[in-house]
């Protein structure tokens, strides 16, 4: 198994990384054998791993509460948090134990949530099923749940004490999950890594086709990328913003749909389109570097045309979390393999870009 290294003050934490070992979770846990664990998953999970995880960590000695939750976001929700704050305390759940968030970014945020709540806070481990939760959500330690006014908004920065990854299970996820969890590695490229972007244009098929070396090279980068930068800004003061790349229209086209056209990776996927073609026009970002964000994103089966107008989506930007006294904050890319936060972005721009992107058939 490989394994990646996130150093903080607080404690350090590795993500390990294989192919065919969720049943060897048992092994890398940090509890004494006779603690009792919290697996939480969802009901699409638990006959898929659930079950099977828990039979392998009652074989290994500990003690298992298991809970499945309904699957869905609308259920990263204050009502499941009681739920599973009600079994926890029914259950025997105490400080020495640790919660296991088998799923993928909506389990991990509600189970981590939790976690980092439960007893003002217990130790929690994240196995990530989906291939967003595996280069994204899982590592970081942000963890949350929705409030009916806005998605994420109630939550905490709290770190696991491991990620365990099984590429294996990417294999039953869904293509439309797979190529949203795209989104989020062809984003690490352009913020961070020329040549893993050069690596993912050269390997897209077989990535697409699931090669599991394959992926194991992206899901190790990804981590190794967003844990450096969460090493070095854990609560977001300043570069993990970075990771916002796509993210501002992102936002405002998830919000604009309700929640219910776009994957989140989808919506990044536009969200970086319109960030491309504001960097462009301020001469940040040449148009062949943004053509091959464009072309990579297409060949991903990721949408790059924008089907709303920027009368539409500009009044949503100044709402977002990430604004900054009503301004929006954009990521714009300096090239492929930089990129730097910008607070300035105009309307004029903002509506320029996006009317662009609107536009089939781009230059
Ligand atoms: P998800 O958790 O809803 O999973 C997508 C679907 O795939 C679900 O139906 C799920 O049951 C199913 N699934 C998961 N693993 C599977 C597997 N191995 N085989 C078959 N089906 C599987 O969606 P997601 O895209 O993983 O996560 C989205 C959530 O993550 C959002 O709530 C978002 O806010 C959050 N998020 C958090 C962070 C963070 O840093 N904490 C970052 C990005 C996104
Ligand atoms: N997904 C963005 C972050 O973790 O900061």
């Amino acid at each position: 198994m490989d394994t990646i290294q996130v150093n903080l003050p607080a404690g350090s934490y590795n993500i390990y990384i294989g192919t065919g070992n969720l049943d060897k979770l048992g092994e890398y846990l940090p509890f004494e054998k006779k603690r009792r664990l919290f697996v939480i998953t969802n009901d699409l999970l638990g006959p898929l791993y659930g079950n099977s995880l828990v039979e392998s960590l009652q074989q290994y000695g500990y003690k298992v509460l298991y809970q499945q939750v309904p699957d869905g976001e609308e259920y990263k929700s204050f009502a499941t948090a009681e739920e599973l704050f009600t079994s926890a305390i029914k259950g025997g759940i105490d400080r020495g134990s640790g919660v296991i968030a088998l799923g993928g970014g909506v389990i991990g945020d509600l189970a981590g949530f939790v976690a980092a709540t439960y007893m003002r806070g217990i130790p929690l481990i994240q196995v990530p099923t989906t291939l967003l939760a595996q280069v994204d959500s899982s590592v970081g330690g942000k963890v949350a749940i929705n409030h009916p006014l806005g998605k994420n908004m109630i939550g905490a920065f709290y770190q696991p004490r491991l990620v365990f990854i099984d590429l294996l299970v990417l294999k039953t996820l869904d293509p439309r999950e797979i190529r949203s969890g795209l989104a989020e590695v062809i984003k690490y490229g352009v913020i961070q890594d020329k040549g893993f972007f050069a690596f993912l244009e050269e390997h897209l098929e077989g990535i697409k086709a699931l090669d599991l070396d394959l992926l194991s090279a992206i899901v190790k980068k990804s981590c190794s990328i967003k844990g450096g930068i969460v090493e070095k800004d854990e609560k977001e003061r300043g570069l993990r913003a970075l990771l916002n790349f796509g993210h501002t229209i992102g936002h405002a086209l998830e919000v604009i749909t309700d929640y219910r056209v776009y994957r989140h990776g989808e919506a990044v996927s536009l969200g970086m389109v319109a960030a491309a073609e504001i960097a462009v026009s301020r001469g940040l970002l040449t148009r062949e570097e943004a053509d091959r964000l464009v072309r990579l994103l297409d060949n991903a089966g990721l949408p790059t045309v924008i089907p709303f107008g920027a009368d539409q989506l500009i009044p949503l930007l100044s709402r977002d979390k990430k604004a900054q006294l009503g301004r929006p904050r954009f990521v714009l890319p300096l090239g492929l393999g930089k990129a730097e936060v910008f607070d300035d972005v105009g309307e004029g721009e903002i509506r320029e870009a996006i009317e662009k992107c609107c536009k089939k058939g781009k230059s």
